[in-house]
């Protein structure tokens, strides 16, 4: 039974206290196994595999605002990996602002697997499996069943070759159970009569994890506005691409994928390895292996997301029955059949490679990769000292941190050693911020488990958050020192050097071959013209003296004159 409201919003600034609070439709067993910090007891565990020494515990978290095919759910996440759920439950809120996921799924088949060896004839072993297939599916699913009663059971048997081996696929409806005991108990069943009817033997008779006959689906669509903009579905599309051609990064998009399915399918006490194993093969079934999702825009330019895939899970039998956070996680999902826990995996693992996509292609430099570290040495410690110490972060000046989660947990280290912690700024509002003051705190916890948490000046560092722009950009090239202008050096007379270095210019040739041919022109010209003007005056001079004679007023100057001039 889906939720009436997945919204909750704020949701995640509440403690777990209150976040189960408000988990009104649960039962008081599930809210208490919740709490329990872990939910399995001793006994449980020793029952569930061997050699039991322990048992892990995962946080359960819950991604909110999902609308699927018109209903709304809360989905519970196991993971160890931060922001996974919030950007699940992100992406979830864009995409209801649009209408949500749409998903379908097959009929719950899956596939048992007969490998048949020394089969005399191989097609003549295939002709007698299919005249015999009525009969033998009558033999399978003649077996007191539940799954049986509710409409499973074989539905088909098919014969493949496999180089000189005769397979045969057991396709059973498996209902609401993942399915792995019944198929494999069927192969096992049929096994003599295979070996009667082929001539052959039989060897391996077990379920493929392959369920590609169980595949579901889902598709979202989001407008521009919903998603960030045209620019981010661009981008969206780019690296949709990037990952369907190139298997290298189609391993890490599935595996953004897987984020989500892998955490639902282990909250949900499902044998998340089967479906890890389905998903990738499924993603490699044309030859190459290939993104899980597709994007494109549509004619509107809303993006447009879709995914398949094997999803073999059960809400019946397995882990989602003995282990009580497992059927706590089912109780909050509501789910009433497998194929609709199946669908809500597609469209979270839908989600979470949008939240994951879309978080790469709008990564900002500017703003996010702010990073503090702090370090310090272990001290000495006397045998009654403290075992393991607890870091924590705030912002307020407390004396103590006793009633805050701690960033980590169980530290140590051997004395003298250094040791540090490092952190970077995420999309997360806890996470540290920019232009902000953090104090950094060492508790130490003792043998017993206790401390005191006080905060003193040995144990805190305060931190302020700077701005690391120019850590992860890098300014451009300063620019090349000017060329040294094109002058050789002339020595102590500069003027000399220069005046060689024009004789090499055409110009400066030019000019003096003009400087030249004028001062030729006149080496000539001028004592032509100062003959000229001699002889010129003296024939003025012998006129007037011609005319002075015959007049008889000839001075004693210009007779002296006409005799130098005789003389000339
Ligand atoms: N915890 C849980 N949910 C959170 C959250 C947080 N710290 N921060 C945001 N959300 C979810 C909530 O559902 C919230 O809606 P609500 O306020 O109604 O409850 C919704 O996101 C929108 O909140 P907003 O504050 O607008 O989120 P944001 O746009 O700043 O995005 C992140 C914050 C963390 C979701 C985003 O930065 C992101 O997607 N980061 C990438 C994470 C990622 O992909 N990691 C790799 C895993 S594959």
């Amino acid at each position: 039974m889906p939720v009436d409201d997945s919204c909750l919003s704020g949701f995640y600034r509440l403690d777990p206290e209150a976040r189960r609070a408000l988990l009104t439709h649960l039962s008081p067993e599930a809210l208490e196994a919740l709490s329990s910090g872990g939910g399995l007891d001793e006994a449980s565990a020793d029952r569930m595999i061997e050699n039991v020494v322990g048992s892990l515990a995962l946080p359960v978290g819950i991604a909110t605002h999902f609308i699927i095919d018109g209903k709304q759910w809360l989905i519970p996440f196991a993971v160890e990996e931060s922001s996974i759920i919030a950007a699940a439950s992100n992406i979830a809120k864009r995409a209801a602002s649009c209408g949500g996921f749409s998903t379908s799924c097959d009929e719950p088949l899956m596939i048992g697997q007969i490998q048949v060896l020394d089969v005399p004839s191989i097609p003549e072993a295939t002709s007698v499996i299919q005249a015999e297939e009525a009969s033998l599916i009558e033999f399978l699913n003649d077996i007191p069943s539940t799954m049986i009663q509710l409409g499973g059971g074989c539905k088909r048997i098919e014969c493949r070759q496999v180089e000189d081996m005769l397979i045969l696929h057991l396709i059973v409806d498996v209902r609401d159970a993942m399915g792995a005991n019944a198929v494999n108990t069927m192969a096992e069943r049929i096994a003599p009569r295979i070996e009667a009817l082929t001539g052959g033997r039989v060897l391996l008779r077990i379920l493929s994890n392959l369920a590609s006959e169980r595949l579901a689906r889902a598709s979202v669509r989001l407008s521009p506005d919903a998603i960030g903009g045209e620019d981010v579905i661009a981008g969206i599309i780019d690296a949709a691409r990037f990952a369907e051609a190139d298997p290298y990064r189609a391993a890490t998009h599935n595996k953004g994928i897987m984020n989500a399915i892998s955490a639902i399918g282990l909250a949900c006490g499902q044998d998340w390895r089967a479906i890890e194993a389905g998903a990738h093969a499924w993603a490699a079934i044309s030859g190459q292996y290939s993104s899980l999702s597709t994007w494109s825009i549509d004619d509107e330019g809303w993006l447009c997301g879709s995914i398949e895939l094997p999803l073999a899970v059960g809400i019946v039998g397995g882990a989602s029955k003995v282990h009580p956070v497992a059927r706590a996680c089912l109780e909050i999902l509501g789910v009433d059949s497998a194929q609709q826990l199946a669908g809500i995996m597609a469209a979270a693992g839908l989600a979470q490679n949008l939240g994951a996509m879309r978080a790469l292609v709008t990564f900002d430099n500017n703003s996010k990769l702010h990073s503090t570290r702090i370090s310090w040495i272990w001290p000495e410690i006397d045998e009654e000292g403290p075992l393991i110490w607890n870091l924590y972060r705030t912002q307020l000046t407390v004396s103590s941190v006793n009633f805050m989660a701690p960033l980590r947990t169980g530290l140590s280290g051997e004395a003298g050693e250094d040791a540090w912690f490092n952190e970077t700024e995420s999309g997360l509002r806890e996470s540290i911020h920019l232009e902000q003051y953090y104090y950094y705190v060492l508790i130490p916890i003792d043998v017993v488990g206790n401390s005191d948490y006080l905060v003193r000046p040995g144990n805190s560092r305060g931190i302020v958050v700077h701005d690391q722009y120019w850590s992860y950009h890098f300014p451009p090239p300063e620019p090349p020192p000017p060329p040294p202008p094109d002058v050789p050096y002339y020595g102590p007379s500069p003027w000399y050097g220069r005046l060689l270095d024009d004789f090499g210019m055409g110009r400066f040739q030019q000019a003096g071959m003009v400087f030249i041919a004028v001062f030729l022109t006149n080496l000539m010209l001028v004592p032509m013209m100062i003959n000229k003007y001699r002889v010129k005056k003296r024939k003025v001079r012998r006129e007037k003296a011609r005319k002075a004679k015959r007049d008889g007023t000839m001075s004693t100057d210009e007779f002296a004159d006409d005799f130098d001039d005789f003389f000339d």
